[in-house]
């Protein structure tokens, strides 16, 4: 069941992996410079491009729905112009996303664009806005790469990168869960990222990993087969990541075989997240992990924000909404900054001396990674007023992505 493939993205993997597609697209810069002019005093045009289908879908009405959220809390004008949303269905799939970039940029003329979930897709379309000289502002994907070997000016992003939540949550477990692990993942660039990250850092605390497993993405198909290979490496503990409908297959697998309770499940905080929680049930009760926001942190911009999103939506915030509420924040920052002007280095500038309080805690860009300086919590799932939820019980303090790959 274990592969090592994709361990890491490499510029020559991601090239393989998005096909002549990228490379059509990238050898083509764009003809003219394109995008609502710098300060034409019409709206900013702000391509929005994220999974509207697939097993990533909630997560991509989540980061909209947060998005418009601030949006309409600015009044849905910054610099002095207003905000005007196209937006895209970017799909789970490297090629569909560079059409929909390229139409975004090319046809609709956006300024620039916000979104993308997957880390597969993040690094199928990274040259083409590198060779185009746009700037994406990326809401989810958390490939390690783009703060790393493959940082371009004209990428930011305003989540995570998947180092993040694993490699402070690897040395907390040793200390706190057990000594040994088996390590669950999907196959791709993302599942390889958090396991090397947590499994580097919880070695180096003296750790054991008893086996790791690489399952198919993004349809897991029956999860019965890996579930058993775990139990027959018998672990005291099982670090895993998996988001949306995958999130939910693994964790009711999980309880439905009998680990839920008697074997720690210490996760990437996705895995149990408010968006997967009420379909994962009991199955999840007791499972820690890490991640940059919780429900239930304790801060005044978080019950401003949770409070509101229920009361906007009917259901209660996740982390994919908290990162568009806050895209949409930086957005705004940034449009006041450069007074409306959306030329493109301009915008860039402006970036780096983003900083604000979140609902996730203190929050700025830092400039080295073009990634946040967050906090990391481990959250505990519990149940609270009669739900399950994730409350915060150890504030492992700020952490940006190290910028290379010597720590995972
Ligand atoms: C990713 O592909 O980078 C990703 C997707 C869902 C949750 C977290 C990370």
């Amino acid at each position: 069941m274990s592969s090592k493939k994709n361990r890491q993205f490499t510029r020559r993997e991601f090239l393989k992996a998005t096909g002549a597609v990228t490379a059509a697209y990238a050898a083509m810069p764009l003809l003219s410079a394109c995008g609502g002019g710098a300060s034409s005093g019409g709206p900013v045009k702000l391509g929005i491009l994220l999974p509207y289908s697939g097993i990533y879908a909630v997560l991509g009405e989540s980061i909209t729905e947060g998005m418009k959220m601030y949006f309409e809390e600015a009044n849905n004008e910054a610099g002095g112009r207003k905000i005007e949303l196209v937006t895209e269905d970017s799909e789970m799939t490297p090629p569909v996303a560079q059409q929909k970039a390229s139409k975004l940029i090319e046809q609709d003329e956006v300024d620039l664009v916000a979104g993308i979930v997957s880390s597969g897709v993040l690094m199928g379309i990274r040259d083409y806005f590198d060779t185009n000289k746009k700037l994406l502002i990326c809401a989810n994907a958390g490939a390690n790469a783009i703060s790393r070997g493959a940082k371009t000016p004209y990428i930011w992003r305003t989540s995570f990168s998947n180092w993040q939540p694993c490699w402070p949550l690897g040395t907390w477990a040793y200390e706190n869960v057990a000594q040994k692990v088996y390590v669950s993942v999907p196959d791709y660039g993302a599942g390889h990222n958090m396991a090397d990250a947590f499994m580097n850092s919880f070695q180096a605390a003296g750790g054991e990993v008893l086996g790791t497993q690489y399952t198919p993405f993004p349809q897991m198909g029956d999860p019965a087969p890996f579930i058993t290979d775990i139990q027959s490496a018998d672990p005291p503990m099982v670090f895993c990541f998996y988001s949306g409908g995958a999130a939910v297959t693994f964790v009711k697998a999980y309880g439905e075989f009998g680990l839920s309770g008697n074997v720690p499940l210490v996760c990437a905080g996705f895995t149990v997240e408010e968006d997967v929680l009420p379909a994962q049930g009991d199955a999840a009760l007791g499972a820690s992990s890490g991640l940059h926001w919780a429900l239930k942190l304790d801060n005044e911009e978080n019950k401003k924000f949770t409070a509101a999103y229920k009361e906007r939506t009917g259901k209660d915030a996740n982390v994919f909404a908290v990162q568009g509420y806050d895209t949409g924040r930086v957005i705004v920052d940034m449009l006041n900054a450069v007074e409306g002007d959306t030329n493109t280095d301009k915008m860039i500038e402006a970036l780096g001396g983003v900083s604000f309080n979140s609902p996730r805690g203190p929050f700025s860009l830092d400039a080295n990674s073009q990634n946040p300086l967050q906090h990391i919590y481990v959250r505990e799932v519990q149940e609270v007023d009669g739900a399950l939820h994730n409350v915060v019980i150890k504030d492992l303090g700020p952490f940006a992505d190290p910028g290379d790959d010597s720590k995972g």
